[in-house]
């Protein structure tokens, strides 16, 4: 092995720098050359690709974002780009690849190793958590702290004023962002994807949660099967005519900024263990961590329809919210 590249795609998530920056650290130091793909499979068909030196990856550590651009490319769905991507690999000799995303990216690197026979190892990068077969990705712990500081300083205003708060968080399909940021934020109700939401129970709460304070902090996630804060806040609406309601929401601030300690450190040995299975052969696996270990599983795992990991949140926050 001689040269190998890495991508960010799909949507940014803080600590993917770290984890170019563990890439690229972990490739010189086993004497390759490491290529960086500018803005995922829209660069590789562009032929926006450089080599990536230290001097590339110093001082990013603490950079929220992605030095390399990220995109969301239709483009790679068809064969015919997908063929030209790969003539921009080859005529780089380029052996190789670490993709560092969501679903849609191991999707898109699948069929390189299909078509192209081109060896890859997918490494989750996401806010959303919604990838099978690790218990976190990179940027999920930065996105929970962002979130919880948000909703504290909602919580000030929102108890000054006796206001509900409905506060919608991203996830897509997914409610882990707004579940963990529910209890750590001591919300008191949270509404996701995974789980019915009933209106006229909802109402109820947030009328016996209130006992004559009335203030509540709702966390809606996007993905919720009512719509987001917005739709929820109007339905509830006319079962508590005389409650102040609001709704708050917190958009991209969720992908932005400095990665948390425990992101950079997920970040830098995804990074440098993505390398190693590149030497020992290894295509067409992902690496997840369970616990506090990192395991690895063919890449198909990853790309699986999302289902709950595990439901101890969810158990944990029915017996917060009952106890009020
Ligand atoms: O997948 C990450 C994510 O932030 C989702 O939570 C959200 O639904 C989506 O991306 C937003 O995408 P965009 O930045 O393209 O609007």
């Amino acid at each position: 092995l001689k040269r190998i590249g890495v991508l960010t795609s799909g949507g940014d998530s803080p600590g993917m720098n770290a984890c170019i920056r563990a890439v690229v650290k972990a490739g010189i130091g086993k004497g390759i050359q490491v290529f960086g793909i500018e803005d995922g499979y829209k660069g590789m068909i562009e032929d926006r690709i450089r080599e990536l030196t230290y001097t590339d990856v110093n001082n990013i550590i603490h950079l929220g974002g992605t030095i390399l651009g990220t995109a969301r490319s239709e483009e790679f769905k068809l064969k015919e780009w997908r063929e030209k991507a790969v003539a921009n690999l080859r005529k780089l000799q380029i052996e190789a690849l670490i993709l560092i995303g969501g679903d849609g990216t191991f999707a898109g690197g699948m069929t390189l190793t299909n078509e192209f026979d081109i060896p890859i190892i997918g490494i989750p990068g996401t806010i959303d958590n919604d990838i099978h077969g690790t218990e976190f990705t990179i940027g999920y712990d930065t996105c929970l702290n962002t979130v919880v500081e948000a909703v504290d300083k909602i919580r000030d205003t929102a108890s000054s004023h006796h206001r509900v708060f409905f506060i919608e968080v991203m996830g897509r399909a997914s409610g882990y962002i707004a579940l963990n940021t529910a209890i750590a934020s001591g919300a008191e109700s949270v509404l996701i994807p995974e789980t019915v939401t009933d209106i006229p129970l909802l109402a109820d709460q947030i009328r016996n949660q209130n006992k004559g304070i009335r203030s509540s902090i709702i966390i809606v996630a996007e993905g919720d099967e009512e719509g987001g804060a917005k739709e929820i806040m109007k339905k509830v609406k006319p079962y508590l005519e005389t409650y102040d309601l609001k709704c708050s929401i917190l958009g991209h601030i969720q992908r932005g900024g400095s990665p948390s300690a425990f992101d950079r450190i997920l970040a830098t040995r995804m990074g440098v263990k993505a390398v190693e299975l590149l030497f020992e052969g290894k295509k067409s696996m992902m690496i997840g961590q369970i616990g506090r270990d990192l395991v690895f599983h063919n890449i198909l795992e990853g790309t699986t329809d999302h289902v709950s990991k595990d439901d101890s949140g969810i158990g944990l926050l029915k017996l917060l919210l009952t106890k009020g």
